[in-house]
């Protein structure tokens, strides 16, 4: 049988283009040829219909609420996975055995603490107002310094280091996001520990006084696990794709990282966390019970931050679990957050109403998660950080996936341009008003001889 193909019919010529199906049934049309055939580019403005690459690391059905990380079903991984297991099963495709996740774990144990040079960085390296979003990228990518045989930025040599980059990274971005925070707020830095779990030396570098020791409640360091986790991968999103542009050009791992941290800080995606408690907080000082928030969302006032999402038109499967986990560390550190009912009010609102329900709009992943970030002790500035955490694993995966393929591109969009016509290059002394004489006319611009309005103001 013929491979399918496409007909696309521009001004009556048709072109054949390949179907491309994925192994659950998504369907592509190869356009790659189309310009060269037809002159004809596509355009797709925020790639809301454009496939980007083939992945084989995370299968998203934004219809059913499908989300799956190498085959398996989020919800599975939630209830039985920790976040260290998942990140291997993201980065390395299995879930590991007994034997791989130990040598795994200790290899993400021994790379916990930062070069010495690096704590320079925490001592007057950045001013306290510095947003630890800005701190992390800049030192994820500094790290790679201390490294020079894991950055050498050729493909197969980078590739050769990929195992300790990989938990290098895992490892340090917690320790850089601990010690960002401690030095913003003009706390002693704390080491890591060699006896704690991933979840658990993360809460004691963050709150852990040199007088105090913090034992983080077993059900807390589980809950943060679980925030992490289920931020682990989510195939092109944002962040990750700014991941793979980098790596396309042959960045390694450490650059392309540190740039996925600057494209996850923006309030549209990462940055949505740190905004939902804002917004909860500000509807809960007014008095509001929702109902003046929502009727300004609708007029497009306002946007109801963590709610609608590219993909999922119908409930993220990330929400529902942390909508639950959000009631339970609450009963735990035993709070009654006035927050999570506004959040609960919001949503009952939110989906009882045709302007959300016509939209599809329902809560995503950022919707819950900073209650439980806030219950747990963690300041909002650090929420987004949080999610970078979490989200090292599948941005180290897809860096792979890029670094790997034996013919990969370079990544390169095209565009329409719609800018000016041709025009020329006018001096500044008859920029400003000076008028040329006969003699100077042509002297005065240079090189374009275009349509140029310039010109007909001259003559
Ligand atoms: N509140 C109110 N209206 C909304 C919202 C919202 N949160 N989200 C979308 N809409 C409306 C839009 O105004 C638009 O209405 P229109 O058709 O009348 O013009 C319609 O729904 C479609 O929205 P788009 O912005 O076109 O959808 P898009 O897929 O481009 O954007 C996004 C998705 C960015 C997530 C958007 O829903 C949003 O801004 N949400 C709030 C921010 C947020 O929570 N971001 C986190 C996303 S998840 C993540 O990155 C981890």
């Amino acid at each position: 049988m013929n491979n399918p193909t496409a007909k696309i019919t521009i001004n009556e010529k048709s072109y054949d283009c390949p179907i491309i199906q994925g192994t659950l049934g998504d369907k592509a049309i190869d356009i790659t040829k189309l310009r060269t055939n037809s002159g004809y580019i596509t355009l797709d403005e925020g790639f809301a219909n454009t496939g980007a690459c083939k992945s084989a690391i995370t299968f998203i059905d934004g219809e059913q609420g499908k989300l799956w990380y190498r085959g398996i079903p989020i919800e599975v991984l939630a209830e039985n996975s920790t976040f260290i297991e998942t990140a291997y099963l993201i980065i390395y495709g299995d879930l590991p055995t007994r034997k791989q996740m130990s040598a795994f774990s200790q290899k993400v144990l021994r790379n916990a603490s930062l070069h010495e040079g690096m704590m320079h960085f925490f001592d007057g390296g950045f001013p306290f107002t510095a947003h630890p979003m800005a701190i992390l990228s800049s030192l994820l990518n500094s790290v790679g310094c201390y490294y020079p045989n894991m950055v050498t930025n050729h493909r197969e040599q980078d590739l050769e280091h990929f195992d300790d980059a990989a938990a290098l990274l895992l490892s340090k971005v917690r320790t850089i996001a601990a010690m960002a925070y401690r030095m913003k707020n003009g706390l002693p830095l704390i080491y890591p520990k060699r006896d704690l779990g991933y979840s658990q030396n993360f809460l004691h570098m963050m709150f852990t006084e040199p007088y105090h020791e913090y034992y983080p409640h077993d059900d807390i360091t589980k809950a943060l696990d679980l925030v992490l986790l289920l931020h682990a991968d989510h195939e092109q999103n944002c962040s990750t794709s700014t991941v793979r542009m980098v790596a396309s050009s042959g960045a390694n791992l450490f650059a392309s990282v540190s740039a996925g941290v600057c494209a996850l800080w923006g309030p549209l995606h990462g940055g949505a966390n740190q905004q939902v408690i804002q917004m909860l907080e500000e509807i809960h000082r007014s008095g509001d019970d929702g109902t003046k928030f929502i009727e300004s969302a609708k007029a497009g006032k306002a946007k109801l931050m963590g709610f609608g999402h590219r993909l999922y038109k119908t409930y993220d499967p990330r929400a529902k679990i942390l909508r639950a986990a959000a009631e339970r560390v609450l009963q735990i550190v035993k709070l009654k957050d006035p927050l999570l009912d506004i959040a609960q009010r919001l949503e009952e609102k939110a989906r009882s109403d045709s302007y959300f329900v016509d939209r599809n709009l329902y809560p995503n992943v950022d919707f819950y998660s900073g209650i439980i970030l806030k219950a747990i002790g963690m300041p909002t500035d650090m929420f987004t950080v949080m999610f970078a955490i979490g989200r090292m694993p599948g941005w180290i995966a897809h860096w792979q996936e890029v670094a790997s393929q034996v013919k990969g591109k370079i990544n390169r969009p095209r565009q329409i341009y719609v800018g000016h016509d041709l025009r020329d290059y006018v001096k500044m002394r008859y920029r400003e008003g000076e008028i040329p004489t006969d003699y100077e006319t042509d002297e005065h611009k240079s090189f374009g001889g275009g349509s140029s309005e310039n010109a007909s103001a001259k003559a």
